[in-house]
């Protein structure tokens, strides 16, 4: 079955986890464009260093920017039997132009999802929250700890490391824009009749057993 998803939430919500797991179970390409952008400013290529600045600062890079990093993500050959989108869209603009370039191409966007979980709980999750270096799995120091407290359990060399926007300041930004700027989807999907919500509590197993029941994957 080729599905093309969109995974929506809040900051810490879920959407990561939750997506690499969806993706690899169905074969579905996954596009997460954080870890996109956080590739582009390990490498420092022209995308990493402007986006650097805006990103420590909590804020959302240009819709210009984005909208060609997917078109050219979502038109990939891992893509072709279907896709995760995980971060995208994060604005109007992004969410009318995904429409328009699947539109182009003969496709439809068949669920967006939203992942729900309390304000605390998402400060708690992003302040525990650790990655590996290599596969850019996210561990977590309270829920999800790697089996020797420091290292990948699938890279044991890899020690983890904290993303540069977990600190506080930074995440309650993150926070707020995130309010202002990409809870409108929700309403945008809603209205459109696309909109699956389902509940970020819970163990991962019970949010994931949520998700893939609402999609009927
Ligand atoms: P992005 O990387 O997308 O960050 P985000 O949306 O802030 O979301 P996170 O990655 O922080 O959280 P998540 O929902 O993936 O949670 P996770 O699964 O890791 O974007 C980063 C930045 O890039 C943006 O601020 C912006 O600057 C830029 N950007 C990206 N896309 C953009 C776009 N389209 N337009 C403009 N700018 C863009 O889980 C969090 C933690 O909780 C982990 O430790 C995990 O182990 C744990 N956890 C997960 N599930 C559970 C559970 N059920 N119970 C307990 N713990 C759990
Ligand atoms: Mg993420």
């Amino acid at each position: 079955m080729t599905v093309r998803v969109v995974l929506l939430g809040p900051p810490g919500v879920g959407k990561g986890t939750q997506g690499r797991r969806l993706a690899s179970e169905h074969g579905w390409g996954l596009i997460s464009t954080g870890e996109v952008l956080r590739e582009a400013v390990a490498r420092r290529t022209p995308l990493g260093i402007e986006a650097q600045r805006l990103m420590d600062a909590g804020q959302l890079v240009g819709d210009d920017v984005m909208i060609g990093l997917v078109r050219e993500r979502s038109s990939q050959s891992e893509a072709a039997a279907g896709f995760v989108l995980d971060g995208f869209p994060r604005t109007v603009p992004q969410a009318d132009a995904l429409d328009v370039m699947l539109g182009e191409r003969g496709q439809t966007l068949d669920a967006a999802v939203s992942l729900a979980a309390p304000k605390d709980e998402l400060v708690r999750r992003m302040s525990a929250r650790r990655e590996c270096p290599v596969c850019k799995r996210a561990y977590n120091l309270f829920s999800a700890a790697p089996r020797d407290g420091r290292h990948c359990d699938d890279h044991p060399a890899a020690e983890l490391c904290q993303r540069a926007d977990d600190v506080p300041e930074t995440v309650m930004r993150r926070l707020e824009i995130y309010e202002r700027q990409t809870a409108p989807l929700l309403e945008y999907y809603r209205s459109r009749g696309r909109l699956h919500e389902v509940a970020g509590l819970g163990t991962m197993d019970a949010v994931y057993g949520a998700l893939i029941r609402a999609l009927g994957v």
